[in-house]
C-alpha cells in the first residue's frame, strides 16, 4: 500500500463521513495502518496554527502545505484554505479560514500579520451553574471537527470511541484523563498519530466531551 493510497483512503474516508456512513467505510479500511507523519506545521502564536492542527490533519499530512511555492500571498493562502473547504468538504467556518488563511501567509510566506494580535485564545471562563449535560455533544464534536479523524465504532485516524471507552473501564482517573489528553492532544497512547490540542474548549465542554466518550 502505497502513500497516496492512504492519503486517499483519509480523505474518502472523510467524505464518507460527512455522508454519514462513516462506519461502513471505516469498517472497510480498519486494518489500514497509518504511516508515521514526517512533516509537522510549523509552529506559530497565532490562533490559525491551532485551528490548522485541528482541521488540516484530518486528510493529509503538513507536506502538502511545505510544499507549495515560498512566494504564495495572503490572498492565494486563503483561497487555499478556500478551495479544501469548497472542493474536498474540509470542516471550516468563515473564521477558520481567515484564520488559517492568516497564519499560512505569515508562517509560509513571511506575510505581516492582518488580523492582530491572537496568540492562544484564551478559555472561556466556566459559567458558575451550568452543568455538563448542558452541553450539546455533537455540537461540540461538529464545530471541532472531531468525527474528521474519530468514529465510534472505528479507527479512522485517531482510536474508535468504543476502544476509548474499553480501554479506560476500570480506570478510577478515566474521566479525568480523557478531559486532559482532549485539551492537550498528544501521540503515543493509541500509535505515533498525534492528535492536536483543544486548548480552545470550556471545561464543561471538555467534561461532556470526556463523558460521551466514555459512554460509547
Ligand atoms: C476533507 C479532506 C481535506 C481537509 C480537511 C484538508 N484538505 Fe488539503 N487537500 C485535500 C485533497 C483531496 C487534496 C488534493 C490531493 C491531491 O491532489 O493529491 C488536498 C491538497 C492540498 C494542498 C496541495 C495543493 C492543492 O490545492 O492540491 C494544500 C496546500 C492543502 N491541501 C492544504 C490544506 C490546508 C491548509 C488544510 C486545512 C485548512 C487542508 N488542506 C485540509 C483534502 C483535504
Ligand atoms: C486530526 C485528527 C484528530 C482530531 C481532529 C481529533 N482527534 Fe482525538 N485522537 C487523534 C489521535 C491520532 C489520537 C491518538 C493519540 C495517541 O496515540 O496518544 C486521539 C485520541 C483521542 C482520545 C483518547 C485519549 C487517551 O487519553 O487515550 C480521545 C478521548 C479523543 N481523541 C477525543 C477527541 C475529541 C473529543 C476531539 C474533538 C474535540 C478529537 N479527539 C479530535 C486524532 C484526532
Amino acid at each position: 500500500m502505497n502513500i497516496l493510497n492512504l492519503i486517499a483512503m483519509r480523505v474518502l474516508s472523510a467524505a464518507a463521513l460527512a455522508l454519514g456512513c462513516g462506519a461502513a467505510w471505516a469498517q472497510a479500511v480498519q486494518s489500514v495502518t497509518l504511516p508515521l507523519e514526517t512533516a509537522r506545521l510549523k509552529p506559530s502564536k497565532l490562533a490559525g496554527y491551532q485551528l490548522a492542527l485541528q482541521k488540516c490533519g484530518i486528510c493529509h499530512s503538513a507536506d502538502y502545505i511545505s510544499q507549495q511555492p515560498p512566494a504564495m500571498t495572503a490572498a492565494q493562502w486563503t483561497a487555499e484554505v478556500r478551495k479544501m473547504e469548497h472542493a474536498y468538504a474540509a470542516p471550516l467556518s468563515d473564521g477558520d479560514v481567515a484564520q488559517i488563511g492568516e497564519y499560512l501567509a505569515v508562517t509560509y510566506g513571511g506575510a505581516k500579520p492582518t488580523l492582530g494580535p491572537v496568540a492562544a485564545a484564551p478559555v472561556p471562563a466556566a459559567a458558575p451553574g451550568v452543568p455538563a449535560a448542558a452541553v450539546d455533544v455533537q455540537a461540540v464534536l461538529k464545530a471541532n471537527a472531531c468525527l474528521g479523524c474519530h468514529a465510534v465504532a472505528q479507527k479512522i485516524v485517531g482510536p474508535a470511541y468504543h476502544d476509548v471507552a474499553t480501554r479506560y473501564k476500570s480506570d478510577p482517573q478515566a474521566q479525568a484523563k480523557l478531559e486532559a489528553s482532549i485539551r492537550a492532544g498528544g501521540s503515543g497512547k493509541w500509535g505515533p498519530v498525534v492528535m492536536p490540542p483543544f486548548a480552545n474548549l470550556s471545561p464543561q465542554e471538555l467534561k461532556a466531551l470526556a463523558a460521551f466518550v466514555l459512554k460509547q
